[in-house]
């Protein structure tokens, strides 16, 4: 595996693996690698392309208090994961490499950021979406892979490359989870004893909702209820910051389950701030 700091010579290998014919599938992190992670890098490496993992732990996407000096940091581990995941290169560029001083320019996409993780993160997805688009026009991967536990995320980075033609196919991975059904998160590792006992209520809460709506339960309202008073129970420590059924490609927010939904939340448990998700249809 090659490791590379330098985007313009990151750019170049692609380039010149494209010009040979080969296939690239691109897998976006921020490093701390965990099995979710593992599976993005599984998945790419099934796609039968040279696999191109970047690990930035991008400031653009940090807001004023957020973790972005805390963020776990292993890059001699991930070395070593990426390297046995059979990534051909993973690209670790600095800041400084990524944004110019006098970097003015940003990808938004307001109507999909302006709900869900966008009300307390408010130029989040910003810096998510610029991030990504750089990447894509450094690697031209012909795939990019990203987990559906950021369902938002990925909403918002498929939209941003359709609007804006970017010749790529973005896929989505299933959410990887603990035995205890808690999904992989870098972020974790916030948790205390007693809170990472009470973090895989977040999903058994989800569950309850959707068992309420495979009986036939419609009212978004009665599904939102079912999941709070679960976590009402379960889950004393948790802080909601918002549960909400929602389109799964427009993510606008509906009163009544149709055909197809997501159920999305964020909840505040100590320093960590988890997100989940369950697809209803
Ligand atoms: O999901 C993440 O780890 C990040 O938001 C991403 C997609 C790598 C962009 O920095």
């Amino acid at each position: 595996m090659q490791i590379l700091k330098d985007p313009k010579e990151f750019q170049q290998l692609c380039l010149e693996w494209r010009a040979q014919g080969q296939r690239l599938a691109l897998v976006p992190t921020m490093g701390a690698y965990h099995a979710g992670h593992q599976s993005l890098m599984v998945a790419a490496k099934a796609s039968d392309a040279r696999v191109l993992v970047s690990l930035f732990v991008n400031p653009a996407q940090f807001g004023p208090g957020e973790d972005l000096a805390a963020y776990p940091r292993t890059p001699e581990r991930d070395a070593e994961i990426a390297g046995a995941a059979g990534v051909d290169v993973l690209f670790t560029p600095d800041p400084h490499a990524m944004y110019e001083p006098d970097h003015v320019t940003w990808v938004d996409v307001p109507a999909l950021t302006q709900t869900l993780c966008g009300i307390s993160r408010p130029d989040h997805f910003r810096g998510v979406c610029t991030v990504v688009l750089k990447l894509l026009l450094l690697s031209q991967a012909h795939l990019a892979i990203f987990g559906e536990k950021d369902w938002q995320q990925l909403a918002v980075i498929r939209r941003a490359a359709r609007d804006l033609n970017v010749p790529v196919e973005i896929r989505g991975c299933p959410t990887v989870r603990e035995t205890d059904g808690l999904a992989l998160s870098s972020r974790n590792v916030y948790l205390t004893p007693e809170e990472r006992a009470q973090a895989p209520q977040l999903q058994a809460g989800l569950q309850q909702a959707r068992e309420l709506a495979l009986r036939g339960e419609r009212s978004a309202s009665a599904l939102h209820a079912a999941a709070r008073a679960h976590w009402a129970g379960h889950l004393p420590l948790g802080r909601e910051e918002y549960l909400s059924l929602v389109h799964p490609h427009s993510l606008e927010h509906m009163d009544t389950l149709g055909e197809t939904a997501v159920m999305a939340c964020a909840v505040r448990l100590g320093k960590a701030r988890l997100i989940d998700n369950i697809l209803l249809s």
